[in-house]
């Protein structure tokens, strides 16, 4: 009897103890002088956008994808870390050049335009655009969309290259959306008939969607996707250079693989 009290009190002692040490280390830690701290960098980007950045609800809640590994590896590399911060595509450029955010890996091709505003590193992977339509009303070449009903991603360069063709004289009603999966939406539900994305995010869709078909827009320029920063940042030629190591020692590759040779996309 005596023996369970002693037990007891011990444990509360312990308790006690294990309570004020947590109590003093988080103390430690918010002055700064416990833990040797790594500067962080706010990455924007916009997490509508499989395989690249996105939220796979199945696993959790966490931004992942082939730039947030591309980020990782870059940041560990040159010691830094990593703060995503998600917004909707278009509001990424003001978001550099505003200063809120460090870089930009979303995907995002380095067009003449953008780069009066931000600078971007090397290309790290390269694209095309795609007409992708569904299945059991196949649109297969910019002259068919012709009375359509026609969506694509606001700000995106989708949408300049929809306005090119509809200038070029193919009349069609062009509907912005921010989100990639809500255009996937509209489409699957008829209210469109035909959006424009890029091959890279259209491949994941057509693997889980039979009702969907897609199909190259054909002699188009290759678009392809490189990291944004704001004008004359020093990050550019760091990143750059751990890019070119990316691609010679094989990093590029492996995270190629693991995130576009995937089945399924919701
Ligand atoms: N590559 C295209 C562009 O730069 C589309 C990128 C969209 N990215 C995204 N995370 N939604 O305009």
């Amino acid at each position: 009897m005596k023996r369970n009290w002693l037990v007891g009190l011990v444990g509360l002692l312990l308790a006690i103890a294990l309570v004020a040490c947590g109590a003093s280390n988080e103390d430690g830690a918010s002055n700064g002088d416990t833990k040797e701290s790594k500067e962080t960098l706010v990455m924007g980007t916009s997490a509508d956008y499989p395989p690249f950045e996105y939220i796979d609800s199945s696993k959790g809640d966490d931004i992942i994808g082939f730039d947030v590994d591309i980020a990782n590896y870059i940041a560990d590399e040159l010691g830094y870390t990593i703060e995503i911060k998600d917004m909707d595509f278009s509001g990424l450029i003001t978001a550099l050049s505003s200063e809120r955010v460090d870089f930009v890996l979303a995907g995002m091709t380095p067009t003449e335009e953008r780069k009066e505003n931000v600078d971007f590193s090397e290309i790290y992977y390269t694209a095309n655009h795609m007409i992708v339509s569904s299945a059991s009303n196949k649109i297969t070449t910019p002259e068919e969309l012709e009375g359509k009903k026609v969506g694509v991603q606001l700000g995106s360069i989708q949408e300049d290259k929809a306005n090119e063709i509809k200038d070029g004289g193919v009349g069609m009603e062009i509907i912005t959306l921010n989100r990639i999966p809500e255009l996937i939406q509209e489409l699957k539900s008829g209210r469109y008939d035909a959006i424009v994305i890029e091959d890279t995010v259209a491949n994941g869709y057509l693997k889980s969607n039979d009702d969907l078909s897609g199909e190259n827009l054909p002699n188009t320029e290759e678009a392809g996707s490189a990291v944004a920063f704001p004008k004359d940042s020093e990050l550019t030629e760091e990143f750059n250079n751990v890019i070119k190591d990316m691609k010679e020692n094989g990093k590029m590759d492996e995270l190629i693989e693991k995130w576009f040779a995937q089945d399924t996309v919701e």
